[in-house]
């Protein structure tokens, strides 16, 4: 059974592995601005969430989760991974704890958020892949955030004009507290060029 844990700050429950399936608006700013080649791998699939625009798209996906949540392939462990499943060319994915996730009094976001994009990256650029992360707009500008994402081939950072809504609560459904971004590298990038930054609906 799921284990429901309070949240702090918001006064929402959260949900076992940090499931909060991404609005299909997020992942369609970043096929505005992102060329990805397919196929595409997402890591963390959840229900789906992002993988099915990404499949409206024209792309192919591969999905996998730590958590069967109804799409994809379940039981496999991002952390265990070594390599992009076959044929992929890009990974795209919203992580878990970008909204709070592990450690969520404080201890362990900025952690298990290092950890995880420092695992992608390598496993991106093994691939000589892409790679699209959604992560908080403000965990961007960290000392250690900032070192290890410029660490590899930043294409373009796509911040979200709009905060995310991650939870339907009908007429009391607020807009979440943070701003995000769509931190996109691109290992066949041209590096004589800076990174874009895109202000995004
Ligand atoms: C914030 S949700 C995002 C789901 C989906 N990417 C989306 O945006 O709709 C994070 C997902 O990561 C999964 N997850 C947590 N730890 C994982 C791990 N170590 N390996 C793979 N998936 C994991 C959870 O089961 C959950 O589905």
């Amino acid at each position: 059974m799921n284990e429901v844990r309070p949240i702090h700050i918001s006064g929402y429950s959260r949900t076992d592995h940090d499931f909060y399936p991404t609005p299909s608006w997020v992942t369609a700013s970043l096929l505005k601005h992102a060329t990805l080649r397919g196929p595409v791998w997402e890591p963390c699939c959840g229900d789906g969430a992002i993988a099915r625009v990404i499949e409206q798209h024209g792309l192919a996906v591969v999905g996998t989760d730590l958590v069967h949540h109804g799409y994809g392939k379940g039981g496999v462990d991002f952390f265990a991974c070594n390599e992009f499943p076959a044929g992929c060319r890009a990974m795209v994915t919203n992580p878990p704890y970008g909204e709070g996730g592990v450690g969520q009094r404080g201890t362990n976001i900025s952690k298990g958020m290092l950890r995880f994009v420092r695992h992608a990256l390598e496993l991106t650029e093994r691939a000589n892949g892409q790679l699209a992360l959604l992560v908080r707009y403000q965990w961007t500008a960290g000392r250690r955030a900032s070192d290890l994402i410029t660490s590899g081939p930043l294409d373009a950072v796509m911040a979200l004009k709009r905060r995310i809504t991650w939870f339907d609560r009908g007429k009391d459904t607020n807009a979440g507290q943070h701003h995000h971004a769509w931190l996109f590298w691109d290992c066949q990038r041209d590096r004589s060029l800076p990174p874009r930054i895109v202000f995004s609906d």
